[in-house]
């Protein structure tokens, strides 16, 4: 099976195994795992940032983020395909009691003159009291829905400085800012650098088991890991998974820019294939959102049927991600099988249309 489902399937390698199985623990809940701490001073380190928080997913960290920012009925204001918008189960509502505005972003960018008008105008005919008061902005980078997209620095700077003047804390889920650094060999810690807090993930594409990290100030860290413990997440001897997590930080971060490598050439492939929609320049990281003639869910089942896993992420819209448990050649045979299944579906898809036609 090639799986290109998700880059948070990959598996600790032997070593990694090796450095979990050597971790020396202690009670987290208690602050006494030094693995644990390693790591979260390391991540701190990495992003700019006083502490950082080790958690046991992403979703807890944009969450917990969310929570200590906001009171209930403050509003949030984030691209309509963020994962906290899409992924998370409704959670700011359910959690946190926040209103989330959602923007239109372009694969998940929006624009500074977007951010103005969702903040909109204070007049005395529109008693401030009457909107949710907007605490919040959060910023995904790399961007999953966008496919992977990555936020132009001018724009992320000028995003953060409208939402600053208007007394706005900012949130950065950077579960995959790891691969636009290494991307663009802008450092974590410049993405980083305007936010309050910023969310990271060990687990995608780094090949960790398990865990992210929250980091900001020392204040917000502190607030937020009353949170943590409140939403359940206070773990005991989490440095046994905490040095999976390091061990990737420290060693597989660099691997990053083969998964680059493999996303283009797939890219390459489907570009080539009639019918299907991809713009190749929109293929910056890890991540592919293409479109597919026909139904996405038959392409899938019948890619699946010939050993490739892709994910079906809209009508006609697929997903597949690159990462350190495929191969190149691995990659290859999974354009190649593309191109096999697009070869005999396009006659079904024409037909089908015809059928349509004539009904
Ligand atoms: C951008 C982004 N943020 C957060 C998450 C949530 O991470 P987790 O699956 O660890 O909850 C994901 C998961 O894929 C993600 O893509």
């Amino acid at each position: 099976m090639i799986d290109l489902r998700s880059d948070t399937v990959t598996r600790p390698t032997p070593a990694m195994r090796e450095a979990m199985a050597q971790a020396v623990v202690g009670d987290d809940v208690y602050g006494d795992d030094p693995t644990v701490r390693r790591l979260e001073a390391r991540t701190a380190e990495l992003l700019g940032k006083e502490d950082a928080v080790y958690m046991p997913t992403g979703s807890m960290t944009n969450q917990v983020a969310i929570r200590a920012h906001t009171e209930p009925g403050d509003r949030v204001i984030m691209d309509i395909a963020s994962h906290v918008v899409r992924s998370e189960g409704g959670a700011p509502a359910a959690l946190s009691g926040a209103t989330v505005q959602p923007l239109l972003g372009d694969r998940g960018i929006f624009t500074a003159a977007q951010l103005r008008d969702a903040l909109g105008v204070t007049h005395p005919g529109s008693p401030t009291t009457l909107t949710p008061p907007a605490t919040l902005l959060t910023v995904e980078n790399t961007h999953n829905g966008g496919g992977g997209s990555i936020w132009p620095l001018e724009l992320l700077d000028e995003v953060v400085v409208i939402a600053r003047e208007a007394g706005l804390s900012c949130h950065l889920d950077g579960a995959r800012v790891w691969n636009a650094s290494s991307a663009t060999g802008i450092p974590p810690a410049r993405y980083a650098r305007d936010f309050d807090s910023v969310s990271v993930c060990f687990s995608k594409a780094l090949g960790a088991p398990v865990g992210s990290a929250l980091a900001g100030s020392s204040a917000f860290v502190t607030r937020a890991r009353r949170f943590k413990q409140l939403f359940g997440g206070g773990f005991r001897q989490a440095g046994i998974i905490a040095a999976g997590a390091l061990h990737a930080l420290e060693n597989h971060r660099g691997d990053l820019a083969h998964d680059h490598e493999k996303a283009g050439h797939l890219a390459d492939v489907l570009v080539s294939i009639p019918g299907v929609e991809l713009v190749r320049k929109h293929v910056e990281t890890n991540i592919l959102r293409f479109n597919v003639p026909g139904t996405a869910a038959r392409f899938v089942d019948a890619c699946l049927a010939r050993g490739v896993a892709m994910l079906v992420s809209g009508a006609r819209a697929v997903r597949a991600v690159a990462h350190r448990d495929v191969s190149m050649d691995d990659v290859r045979s999974a354009g190649e099988v593309i191109r096999e299944v697009l070869a005999t579906r396009d006659s079904g898809a024409r037909s089908a249309a015809v059928s349509v036609m004539t009904c």
